[in-house]
């Protein structure tokens, strides 16, 4: 790669990755609540089934430390293909830091360690010759608050295609960018304002427009931390209706505080508590038949 193309790819990286990470800070009642609650539950590692018969990307046994705090431990757990997980538990348990290790967005942080193993396709994604900036093509990202480049709604989606090469001529970008928004349902709404800049459109068109950008460099697996907690309810139900349909060419990753809302778009639920996974199945027996006393009291409001 030449020297402008590493400068470009830091320039997508800084704006994707340097979000400032806000670690969750939990009030101390309720810190108590929770370990009070998990003593009570003597947990002995993770319910249900882990694995998926057609796993597009499987952790093993993955370990996080922020310096000398574990907040992620021992989570096994598989992404199925083409089908939505969704990451719940109360504030603090470790959902943002687990998804984050999908891509490893979690090496931008310097007293971060991952231990473990994340395969996608079967390739572990820590190994040395992983090239990390295709590994977030291949696994792109979502934040909460949307974040387009103060750039053209155009250049937004044009911008991954082109530093990593995936368009040949001027009719080729066109017709990438025209897909990437028509899949992320946006084109009706800004065909004719191409030219205009990104950060001009309205909350929900600016996270639609971030999932035209993510899905226009082909990634396997989309992961969303919180896509709809800055939106009001209409622009909420586009993204679900999107994520549905999404689906079908991609694998999601979906973090959430709505249980409404892991029940309407996931076929698949996992229940996260102080960095532990404790319990993952199919979304609809999550929520009406938990195995495990913590996921129950979650799902019925006893804490979190
Ligand atoms: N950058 C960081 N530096 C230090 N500690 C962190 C960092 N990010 C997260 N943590 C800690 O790791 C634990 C898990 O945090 P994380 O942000 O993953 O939780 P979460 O489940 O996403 O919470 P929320 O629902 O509030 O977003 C918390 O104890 C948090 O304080
Ligand atoms: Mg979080």
């Amino acid at each position: 790669m030449n020297a402008v193309g590493k400068h470009q790819y830091r320039d997508i990286e800084d704006m994707n990755v340097n979000k400032p990470v806000e670690p969750a800070v939990l009030p101390a009642e309720e810190e108590l609540d929770q370990f009070a609650a998990f003593e009570k539950s003597g947990f002995d590692g993770t319910v249900g089934k882990v694995t998926s018969d057609d796993p597009c990307m499987a952790a093993k046994n993955v370990d996080v430390f922020y310096a000398e705090k574990h907040a992620i431990i021992d989570v096994s757990v598989d992404l199925g293909r083409n089908e939505v997980l969704s990451m719940i538990g109360p504030s603090g348990c470790g959902k943002s830091t687990f998804l984050r290790c999908l891509n490893r967005m979690n090496d931008t942080i310097d007293i971060c360690r991952v231990e473990g193993d994340i395969q996608l396709d079967e390739e572990d994604i820590y190994n040395k010759q992983m090239d990390v900036v295709l590994l977030r093509a291949r696994v792109g990202m979502v934040f909460q608050k949307p974040n387009p480049f103060p750039k053209s709604i155009y250049e937004n989606v044009a911008y991954g295609p082109r530093i990593h090469g995936l368009a040949a001529s001027k009719t080729d970008m066109d017709e990438v960018v025209e897909t990437s928004l028509r899949k992320a349902g946006l084109w009706g709404e800004v065909k004719d304002r191409l030219d205009t800049p990104g950060t001009g459109l309205s909350g929900g068109q600016q996270q639609r427009l971030c999932i035209a950008r993510a899905i226009a460099v082909s990634p396997e697996v989309i992961l969303m931390d919180e896509p709809c907690s800055a939106l009001d309810p209409i622009a909420t139900a586009k993204i679900e209706e999107l994520i549905d349909e999404l689906r079908k060419n991609y694998t999601i990753a979906i973090v959430t505080h709505s249980m409404q809302q892991a029940a309407r778009v996931s076929q698949r639920t996992a229940y996260f508590h102080l960095g532990y996974l404790v319990e993952v199945g199919e979304t609809d027996d999550i929520f009406t038949n938990p195995q495990h006393k913590l996921t129950e009291d979650y799902i019925t409001g006893r804490f979190g």
